[in-house]
């Protein structure tokens, strides 16, 4: 890679041929056989397709008059979705940072709430988003299993934003989405588990989000999309549309949410849905969360292991007890296998679903492996 700028460009034909063994050779493969680490999953190729046509077209969804069929795309897209989390609308986001960040924006500007509470477990994201708005946040405790505790919520939350999440980032757990407070707004993080709403057979484990006022997803994340793909949705999306919206001299219509200029994102998600429809998508979903509970089995039958929590949404933690640290453990498996997390301050092996080609037979053969090697001197 030259040190600084080139003066004189190489063409666009050697730069194909000098990045393709550097970016394509040199990237983690999200779809090898044992890749279980993180909430990144590989993407289908017809998403592939669309992004070259979004970076063809380059279209910006800030002016209608240059993004039509893309700013339709995208209210049809919500559209089919909302209904599923009990929203009215919404829109696309770059992800769940800015989607979480947008719900607690409206949440302030239409609700007055003057703070944010969220469990212990949820996304550093909430705590930004309070950071940036200038509101309290409040860190509340979670039970064993990394729910967030009822009994440790305020008892008023009446100029409160609630933020409960659907699936958190390290152990997966789903809060009680059901829990009635009066808090003032309620926000569902959802950014990984709110696919979890278009399976049949795990829909329920989201019981609950159809009563809250905003919802965040990682379309990124279980909608098996390119970065940057978020979603929010608003139960009364007019509302708070109007109440996160500016005008502006060069614009023909008001410029809705945190985003100016954004990309058409809405297409890949929306191609991908129009290719699998709901069940390709639940087939998906189904096929992850096999593949975690076939995972939790193996673990929970091997000796000297610890497993954090029954599977609820694809993410699975454990630990050797006594024995080999989880660091050591993620350094023995191969790349991309897991991830190393932090629970209570005791470190955890992360696994998360969500590569459909994992062959657990082939992760668990290197699990033993790992286990099988023995504690080192510095452990
Ligand atoms: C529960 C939760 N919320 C929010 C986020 C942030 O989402 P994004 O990375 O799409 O901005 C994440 C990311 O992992 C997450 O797990």
């Amino acid at each position: 890679m030259p040190e600084s700028l080139p003066e004189a460009g190489l063409g666009e034909s050697s730069v194909l041929d000098l990045l393709a063994p550097m970016v394509i050779g040199g990237a983690r493969r999200l779809g090898d056989e044992t890749a279980f680490a993180h909430m990144d999953p590989p993407t289908p190729w017809i998403t592939w397709a669309m992004t070259f046509w979004n970076a063809a077209l380059n279209q910006n969804l800030l002016h209608p008059d240059v993004s039509p069929i893309a700013r339709q795309i995208e209210d049809r897209l919500i559209r089919w979705l909302a209904p599923s989390y009990g929203m009215t609308g919404g829109h696309m986001t770059p992800g769940s940072t800015v989607s979480n960040l947008t719900a607690l924006w409206a949440a302030r500007e239409s609700m007055g709430v003057d703070r944010v509470v969220a469990s212990k477990a949820a996304h550093l994201s909430v705590a930004k988003s309070a950071h940036i708005l200038g509101l309290e946040f409040l860190e509340v405790e979670v039970n064993d299993i990394g729910q967030i505790r009822f009994s440790a919520l305020p008892q008023d939350l009446s100029t409160s934003a609630l933020v409960l999440t659907a699936g958190t980032t390290s152990a997966g757990a789903i809060d009680d989405l059901a829990i009635r407070t009066n808090a003032a707004w309620t926000h569902i993080d959802a950014a990984w588990a709110g696919p979890l709403r278009l399976s049949g057979a795990y829909r329920d484990s989201l019981n609950g989000i159809e009563s809250a006022d905003s919802v965040a997803i990682s379309a990124h994340k279980w909608f098996y999309q390119p970065k940057d793909s978020g979603l929010i949705f608003f139960r009364d999306a007019t509302a708070a549309h109007a109440a996160i919206s500016f005008g502006g001299a060069y614009l023909a219509v008001p410029n809705v949410g945190v985003l100016g200029s954004r990309s058409a994102n809405a297409i890949p998600l929306f191609a991908t849905l129009l290719a699998w429809g709901r069940t390709g998508l639940e087939q998906h979903i189904d096929a992850a969360m096999h593949s975690a509970d076939k995972l939790t089995r193996f673990l929970q039958s091997r000796s000297g292991v610890q497993v954090y929590a029954p599977n609820t949404s694809g993410v699975i933690l454990w630990r050797a007890e006594g024995q080999v640290g989880a660091n050591e453990i993620v350094r023995r498996l191969p790349a991309g296998a897991a991830s190393l997390t932090t629970v209570e301050e005791s470190a955890w092996v992360r696994h998360v679903a969500a590569n459909p080609n994992v062959n657990i037979e082939a992760l668990t053969e290197a699990i033993e492996s790992a286990l099988s090697q023995g504690i080192p001197a510095q452990d």
